[in-house]
Protein backbone atom coordinates (compact mmCIF):
# COMPACT_ATOMS: atom_id res chain seq x y z
CA UNK A 1 0.00 0.00 0.00
CA UNK A 2 1.57 3.15 -1.53
CA UNK A 3 0.49 6.47 0.40
CA UNK A 4 -0.44 9.79 -0.79
CA UNK A 5 2.93 12.16 -0.40
CA UNK A 6 3.62 14.26 2.27
CA UNK A 7 2.91 18.03 1.90
CA UNK A 8 6.40 20.42 1.81
CA UNK A 9 7.74 21.47 4.97
CA UNK A 10 5.80 25.17 5.90
CA UNK A 11 7.74 28.00 4.95
CA UNK A 12 8.18 29.22 8.42
CA UNK A 13 10.17 26.10 9.63
CA UNK A 14 13.66 25.79 8.95
CA UNK A 15 15.32 24.65 12.40
CA UNK A 16 13.99 22.02 14.05
CA UNK A 17 14.50 20.57 17.96
CA UNK A 18 14.09 16.90 18.58
CA UNK A 19 14.40 15.71 21.85
CA UNK A 20 14.43 12.25 23.53
CA UNK A 21 16.17 11.58 19.86
CA UNK A 22 18.74 9.17 21.20
CA UNK A 23 15.42 6.87 22.03
CA UNK A 24 14.07 4.70 18.66
CA UNK A 25 11.12 6.63 17.23
CA UNK A 26 13.06 10.27 17.23
CA UNK A 27 15.93 8.94 15.66
CA UNK A 28 13.81 7.24 12.72
CA UNK A 29 11.91 10.81 12.61
CA UNK A 30 15.13 12.78 12.18
CA UNK A 31 16.38 10.41 9.83
CA UNK A 32 12.89 10.44 7.68
CA UNK A 33 13.19 14.53 8.14
CA UNK A 34 16.37 14.98 6.63
CA UNK A 35 15.40 12.39 3.82
CA UNK A 36 12.25 14.18 3.29
CA UNK A 37 13.21 17.88 2.96
CA UNK A 38 16.78 18.43 1.99
CA UNK A 39 16.62 22.02 3.80
CA UNK A 40 16.02 21.50 7.13
CA UNK A 41 18.26 21.79 10.46
CA UNK A 42 17.80 19.32 13.22
CA UNK A 43 18.69 20.15 16.84
CA UNK A 44 18.77 16.45 18.13
CA UNK A 45 18.99 16.26 22.01
CA UNK A 46 18.94 13.35 24.79
CA UNK A 47 20.51 12.98 28.15
CA UNK A 48 23.56 11.86 25.94
CA UNK A 49 24.28 13.50 23.07
CA UNK A 50 22.84 11.38 20.18
CA UNK A 51 24.71 10.19 17.49
CA UNK A 52 25.00 12.93 14.71
CA UNK A 53 23.44 12.34 11.75
CA UNK A 54 25.64 14.43 9.46
CA UNK A 55 26.39 17.97 8.43
CA UNK A 56 22.62 19.51 8.86
CA UNK A 57 22.38 18.21 12.66
CA UNK A 58 23.73 19.71 15.83
CA UNK A 59 23.80 17.64 18.55
CA UNK A 60 22.90 17.90 22.34
CA UNK A 61 22.88 16.69 26.01
CA UNK A 62 20.54 17.49 28.61
CA UNK A 63 18.31 16.53 31.48
CA UNK A 64 14.74 17.96 29.77
CA UNK A 65 13.67 17.95 33.27
CA UNK A 66 15.74 21.33 34.06
CA UNK A 67 13.60 24.57 33.11
CA UNK A 68 16.85 26.15 32.18
CA UNK A 69 17.89 23.23 29.80
CA UNK A 70 14.95 23.60 27.90
CA UNK A 71 15.14 27.63 27.66
CA UNK A 72 18.85 27.26 26.21
CA UNK A 73 17.90 24.77 23.58
CA UNK A 74 14.81 26.34 22.09
CA UNK A 75 17.13 30.10 21.99
CA UNK A 76 16.46 32.08 19.21
CA UNK A 77 16.12 29.80 15.95
CA UNK A 78 14.07 26.95 17.01
CA UNK A 79 10.97 26.98 14.43
CA UNK A 80 9.16 23.81 15.59
CA UNK A 81 9.87 21.14 18.52
CA UNK A 82 9.21 17.51 17.91
CA UNK A 83 9.29 16.15 21.41
CA UNK A 84 10.08 12.38 21.99
CA UNK A 85 11.28 12.39 25.68
CA UNK A 86 9.67 9.64 27.59
CA UNK A 87 9.71 7.18 31.07
CA UNK A 88 7.65 4.23 29.02
CA UNK A 89 4.90 2.16 30.94
CA UNK A 90 6.85 -0.16 33.14
CA UNK A 91 9.60 2.06 34.32
CA UNK A 92 6.84 4.51 35.34
CA UNK A 93 5.20 1.97 37.35
CA UNK A 94 8.43 1.68 39.26
CA UNK A 95 9.61 4.42 39.34
CA UNK A 96 6.28 7.14 39.82
CA UNK A 97 8.45 10.53 40.57
CA UNK A 98 10.51 9.77 37.15
CA UNK A 99 7.70 9.28 35.47
CA UNK A 100 5.58 12.08 35.99
CA UNK A 101 9.16 14.13 35.95
CA UNK A 102 9.47 13.67 32.43
CA UNK A 103 6.00 12.87 30.63
CA UNK A 104 4.62 15.73 32.58
CA UNK A 105 7.65 18.27 34.02
CA UNK A 106 9.81 17.61 30.99
CA UNK A 107 7.24 18.81 28.26
CA UNK A 108 5.92 21.57 30.63
CA UNK A 109 9.26 23.00 30.62
CA UNK A 110 9.30 22.67 26.75
CA UNK A 111 6.05 24.30 26.41
CA UNK A 112 6.96 27.39 28.82
CA UNK A 113 10.16 27.95 26.82
CA UNK A 114 8.18 28.12 23.48
CA UNK A 115 5.19 30.14 25.85
CA UNK A 116 8.31 32.90 26.47
CA UNK A 117 9.57 32.67 22.80
CA UNK A 118 6.14 33.40 21.94
CA UNK A 119 6.03 36.22 24.60
CA UNK A 120 9.11 38.06 23.77
CA UNK A 121 9.56 37.39 19.80
CA UNK A 122 6.12 36.69 18.55
CA UNK A 123 7.27 34.18 17.13
CA UNK A 124 4.81 30.88 17.58
CA UNK A 125 6.97 27.30 17.91
CA UNK A 126 5.12 24.16 15.96
CA UNK A 127 4.97 21.69 18.73
CA UNK A 128 4.56 17.61 18.56
CA UNK A 129 3.71 16.14 21.42
CA UNK A 130 3.58 12.14 21.61
CA UNK A 131 0.85 10.52 23.67
CA UNK A 132 -0.58 6.89 23.38
CA UNK A 133 -3.28 4.73 23.71
CA UNK A 134 -2.61 4.26 27.91
CA UNK A 135 -4.38 7.36 28.10
CA UNK A 136 -7.75 5.12 27.72
CA UNK A 137 -9.02 2.64 30.49
CA UNK A 138 -12.07 2.43 32.72
CA UNK A 139 -15.38 0.00 31.89
CA UNK A 140 -15.58 1.46 28.10
CA UNK A 141 -11.98 0.77 26.95
CA UNK A 142 -11.33 -3.11 27.77
CA UNK A 143 -9.24 -5.02 24.99
CA UNK A 144 -12.76 -6.14 23.08
CA UNK A 145 -13.77 -2.59 22.65
CA UNK A 146 -13.76 -0.60 19.42
CA UNK A 147 -12.95 3.08 20.73
CA UNK A 148 -13.92 6.45 19.73
CA UNK A 149 -11.14 8.26 20.67
CA UNK A 150 -13.45 11.41 20.62
CA UNK A 151 -16.06 10.63 22.75
CA UNK A 152 -14.56 8.32 24.73
CA UNK A 153 -13.49 9.94 28.60
CA UNK A 154 -9.85 9.12 29.53
CA UNK A 155 -9.66 6.78 32.30
CA UNK A 156 -5.76 6.06 32.65
CA UNK A 157 -4.71 2.68 34.65
CA UNK A 158 -1.28 3.61 34.51
CA UNK A 159 0.98 6.63 36.17
CA UNK A 160 2.25 6.28 32.26
CA UNK A 161 -1.08 7.06 30.99
CA UNK A 162 -2.04 9.97 33.66
CA UNK A 163 0.92 11.25 32.91
CA UNK A 164 0.41 11.43 28.96
CA UNK A 165 -3.07 12.45 29.39
CA UNK A 166 -1.73 15.32 31.42
CA UNK A 167 0.20 16.38 29.10
CA UNK A 168 -1.71 16.13 26.00
CA UNK A 169 -3.83 18.75 28.47
CA UNK A 170 -1.04 21.45 28.85
CA UNK A 171 -0.62 20.95 24.87
CA UNK A 172 -3.81 21.48 23.78
CA UNK A 173 -4.29 24.69 26.45
CA UNK A 174 -0.69 26.16 25.36
CA UNK A 175 -2.48 25.81 22.19
CA UNK A 176 -5.38 27.19 22.92
CA UNK A 177 -3.87 30.55 24.49
CA UNK A 178 -1.83 30.83 21.62
CA UNK A 179 1.67 30.40 22.54
CA UNK A 180 2.18 27.31 20.39
CA UNK A 181 1.23 25.67 17.57
CA UNK A 182 0.19 22.09 19.16
CA UNK A 183 -0.35 18.69 18.03
CA UNK A 184 -0.44 15.57 20.41
CA UNK A 185 -0.18 12.13 18.49
CA UNK A 186 -1.78 8.96 20.40
CA UNK A 187 0.48 6.48 18.59
CA UNK A 188 -0.44 2.81 18.53
CA UNK A 189 2.42 0.35 19.51
CA UNK A 190 5.47 0.74 16.85
CA UNK A 191 6.55 -2.44 15.64
CA UNK A 192 8.96 -3.46 15.04
CA UNK A 193 10.59 -1.78 17.50
CA UNK A 194 14.69 -2.11 16.62
CA UNK A 195 17.49 -1.65 18.86
CA UNK A 196 16.97 -2.87 22.89
CA UNK A 197 13.90 -3.24 24.36
CA UNK A 198 12.23 -0.59 25.61
CA UNK A 199 10.45 -0.67 29.74
CA UNK A 200 6.89 -0.42 28.08
CA UNK A 201 4.72 -3.23 28.91
CA UNK A 202 4.09 -3.93 25.32
CA UNK A 203 7.34 -4.30 24.53
CA UNK A 204 7.15 -7.90 24.06
CA UNK A 205 5.12 -7.08 21.04
CA UNK A 206 8.41 -6.28 19.40
CA UNK A 207 10.55 -8.68 21.33
CA UNK A 208 8.83 -11.72 19.95
CA UNK A 209 9.79 -10.62 16.28
CA UNK A 210 13.08 -9.24 16.51
CA UNK A 211 14.94 -11.31 18.86
CA UNK A 212 14.09 -14.52 17.34
CA UNK A 213 15.21 -12.83 14.38
CA UNK A 214 18.31 -12.50 16.03
CA UNK A 215 19.05 -15.98 17.31
CA UNK A 216 18.08 -15.00 20.85
CA UNK A 217 15.26 -15.89 23.12
CA UNK A 218 12.10 -14.08 23.38
CA UNK A 219 8.68 -14.84 25.93
CA UNK A 220 5.19 -14.38 25.02
CA UNK A 221 3.62 -12.85 28.65
CA UNK A 222 0.40 -13.43 27.88
CA UNK A 223 -0.14 -16.92 26.93
CA UNK A 224 0.63 -20.35 28.89
CA UNK A 225 1.44 -21.91 25.51
CA UNK A 226 0.28 -21.65 21.96
CA UNK A 227 -3.29 -23.70 22.97
CA UNK A 228 -3.94 -20.80 25.12
CA UNK A 229 -7.13 -19.03 23.78
CA UNK A 230 -5.57 -15.48 24.88
CA UNK A 231 -2.97 -16.27 21.78
CA UNK A 232 -6.09 -15.79 19.75
CA UNK A 233 -8.04 -13.49 22.17
CA UNK A 234 -6.20 -10.70 23.28
CA UNK A 235 -6.46 -7.83 20.65
CA UNK A 236 -3.11 -5.34 19.86
CA UNK A 237 -3.01 -2.10 18.58
CA UNK A 238 0.27 -1.60 16.82
CA UNK A 239 1.37 0.23 13.59
CA UNK A 240 3.95 -0.55 11.06
CA UNK A 241 6.93 1.55 12.58
CA UNK A 242 7.52 3.14 8.90
CA UNK A 243 3.66 4.46 8.96
CA UNK A 244 4.34 6.16 12.18
CA UNK A 245 7.36 8.26 11.39
CA UNK A 246 4.95 8.94 8.23
CA UNK A 247 2.48 10.19 10.62
CA UNK A 248 4.49 11.90 12.64
CA UNK A 249 5.89 14.18 9.94
CA UNK A 250 2.59 15.03 8.69
CA UNK A 251 1.51 16.60 12.27
CA UNK A 252 4.44 18.62 11.58
CA UNK A 253 3.70 19.90 8.36
CA UNK A 254 -0.30 19.61 8.24
CA UNK A 255 -2.28 23.10 8.90
CA UNK A 256 -3.16 24.25 11.97
CA UNK A 257 -6.80 25.09 10.74
CA UNK A 258 -7.71 21.41 10.11
CA UNK A 259 -7.91 20.33 13.90
CA UNK A 260 -10.85 21.74 15.72
CA UNK A 261 -10.90 24.44 17.89
CA UNK A 262 -11.27 22.49 21.40
CA UNK A 263 -8.40 19.90 20.72
CA UNK A 264 -5.20 19.58 18.78
CA UNK A 265 -4.93 15.55 19.70
CA UNK A 266 -5.08 12.98 17.36
CA UNK A 267 -5.30 9.05 17.97
CA UNK A 268 -2.94 7.93 15.36
CA UNK A 269 -4.46 5.07 13.32
CA UNK A 270 -3.32 1.58 13.92
CA UNK A 271 -4.10 -2.13 13.33
CA UNK A 272 -5.59 -4.92 15.47
CA UNK A 273 -3.00 -8.10 15.50
CA UNK A 274 -3.53 -11.11 17.88
CA UNK A 275 -0.39 -13.20 19.71
CA UNK A 276 -1.28 -15.77 17.00
CA UNK A 277 -1.03 -13.70 14.25
CA UNK A 278 2.48 -12.45 15.59
CA UNK A 279 4.23 -15.46 16.02
CA UNK A 280 2.63 -16.87 12.56
CA UNK A 281 4.31 -13.85 11.34
CA UNK A 282 7.78 -14.85 12.52
CA UNK A 283 7.56 -18.84 11.06
CA UNK A 284 6.76 -17.03 7.98
CA UNK A 285 9.85 -14.83 8.14
CA UNK A 286 12.31 -17.13 10.67
CA UNK A 287 11.06 -20.14 9.86
CA UNK A 288 10.41 -22.92 12.55
CA UNK A 289 14.19 -22.12 14.40
CA UNK A 290 12.90 -18.64 15.10
CA UNK A 291 9.59 -20.08 16.40
CA UNK A 292 11.44 -22.22 18.61
CA UNK A 293 13.12 -19.61 20.54
CA UNK A 294 9.81 -17.67 21.76
CA UNK A 295 8.84 -19.66 25.26
CA UNK A 296 5.43 -18.77 26.68
CA UNK A 297 5.40 -17.34 30.66
CA UNK A 298 2.09 -15.39 31.69
CA UNK A 299 3.21 -12.03 33.55
CA UNK A 300 0.28 -10.65 35.67
CA UNK A 301 1.76 -7.22 35.68
CA UNK A 302 1.50 -7.03 32.04
CA UNK A 303 -1.82 -8.92 31.82
CA UNK A 304 -3.57 -6.32 33.84
CA UNK A 305 -1.61 -3.24 32.01
CA UNK A 306 -3.19 -4.62 28.55
CA UNK A 307 -6.78 -5.73 29.73
CA UNK A 308 -6.51 -1.29 29.68
CA UNK A 309 -6.01 -1.09 26.52
CA UNK A 310 -8.78 -0.85 23.95
CA UNK A 311 -8.17 -3.16 20.64
CA UNK A 312 -9.59 -1.58 17.98
CA UNK A 313 -10.72 1.99 17.51
CA UNK A 314 -12.39 4.43 14.86
CA UNK A 315 -9.96 6.68 12.41
CA UNK A 316 -12.63 8.47 11.41
CA UNK A 317 -11.39 11.89 12.21
CA UNK A 318 -7.79 11.14 12.18
CA UNK A 319 -8.13 9.69 8.71
CA UNK A 320 -9.94 12.83 7.81
CA UNK A 321 -7.24 15.22 8.68
CA UNK A 322 -4.77 12.81 6.82
CA UNK A 323 -3.27 10.28 8.81
CA UNK A 324 -2.98 6.96 6.81
CA UNK A 325 -3.54 3.58 7.88
CA UNK A 326 -1.49 -0.05 7.41
CA UNK A 327 -3.62 -2.27 5.51
CA UNK A 328 -4.96 -4.43 8.54
CA UNK A 329 -4.35 -7.65 6.16
CA UNK A 330 -0.66 -6.97 4.91
CA UNK A 331 0.41 -4.33 7.75
CA UNK A 332 1.91 -6.34 10.48
CA UNK A 333 3.58 -8.78 8.33
CA UNK A 334 5.30 -5.63 6.26
CA UNK A 335 6.43 -4.64 9.41
CA UNK A 336 8.34 -7.85 10.42
CA UNK A 337 10.18 -7.69 6.40
CA UNK A 338 10.65 -4.36 6.94
CA UNK A 339 12.61 -5.15 10.24
CA UNK A 340 14.56 -8.58 8.71
CA UNK A 341 15.26 -5.99 5.82
CA UNK A 342 17.07 -3.18 8.24
CA UNK A 343 19.19 -6.36 10.17
CA UNK A 344 20.96 -6.90 6.92
CA UNK A 345 22.12 -3.24 6.38
N1 LIG B 1 7.53 3.04 20.92
C1 LIG B 1 6.21 2.93 21.06
O1 LIG B 1 5.61 1.88 20.74
C2 LIG B 1 5.40 4.09 21.58
C3 LIG B 1 4.00 3.99 21.60
C4 LIG B 1 3.26 5.07 22.09
C5 LIG B 1 3.91 6.21 22.53
N2 LIG B 1 5.27 6.27 22.50
C6 LIG B 1 5.94 7.50 22.98
O2 LIG B 1 6.84 7.93 21.97
C7 LIG B 1 7.97 8.56 22.57
C8 LIG B 1 9.26 7.94 22.04
O3 LIG B 1 9.24 6.54 22.30
P1 LIG B 1 10.51 5.62 22.04
O4 LIG B 1 10.01 4.26 21.81
O5 LIG B 1 11.39 6.27 21.04
O6 LIG B 1 11.20 5.67 23.47
P2 LIG B 1 12.76 5.58 23.85
O7 LIG B 1 12.82 5.11 25.27
O8 LIG B 1 13.50 4.80 22.81
O9 LIG B 1 13.24 7.09 23.77
C9 LIG B 1 12.94 8.03 24.77
C10 LIG B 1 14.17 8.91 24.94
O10 LIG B 1 13.86 9.92 25.92
C11 LIG B 1 15.09 10.22 26.56
N3 LIG B 1 14.85 10.91 27.84
C12 LIG B 1 14.34 10.37 28.97
N4 LIG B 1 14.34 11.30 29.94
C13 LIG B 1 14.85 12.43 29.43
C14 LIG B 1 15.10 13.71 29.95
N5 LIG B 1 14.82 14.01 31.23
N6 LIG B 1 15.63 14.66 29.13
C15 LIG B 1 15.94 14.36 27.85
N7 LIG B 1 15.71 13.15 27.28
C16 LIG B 1 15.18 12.19 28.08
C17 LIG B 1 15.72 8.85 26.77
O11 LIG B 1 17.11 8.96 27.06
C18 LIG B 1 15.39 8.16 25.47
O12 LIG B 1 16.45 8.23 24.54
C19 LIG B 1 7.80 8.42 24.08
O13 LIG B 1 7.25 9.61 24.60
C20 LIG B 1 6.80 7.28 24.21
O14 LIG B 1 6.06 7.38 25.40
C21 LIG B 1 6.03 5.24 22.02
Amino acid sequence: MSFPPLASLPSHIHKILITGAGGYVGAETAKLLLELYPGVKLVLCDLKAPQSLGDRTETRAGDLCNAKVAEQLIGDEVDAILAFQGIMSGQSEANHALGYAVNIDSHKNLLEAAKKVFETKGKKITFVHISGLAVFGGERCKPEAFVDPMTTPLFPETSYGTAKAIAELYLNDYSRKGYVDGRTLRLPTVAIRAGAPSSAASSFISGIIREPLQGLPAVCPVATGPNDPAMDTVPIYLSRASTVFRNIVHALVMPAEKFPSYSRTVGVPGITVTPRQIVEALEKVGGKQALDLVTYEKDPKVIHIMQSWPGAFDNTVALGLGFVQDDPKTGFMLAVEDFKAGLKT
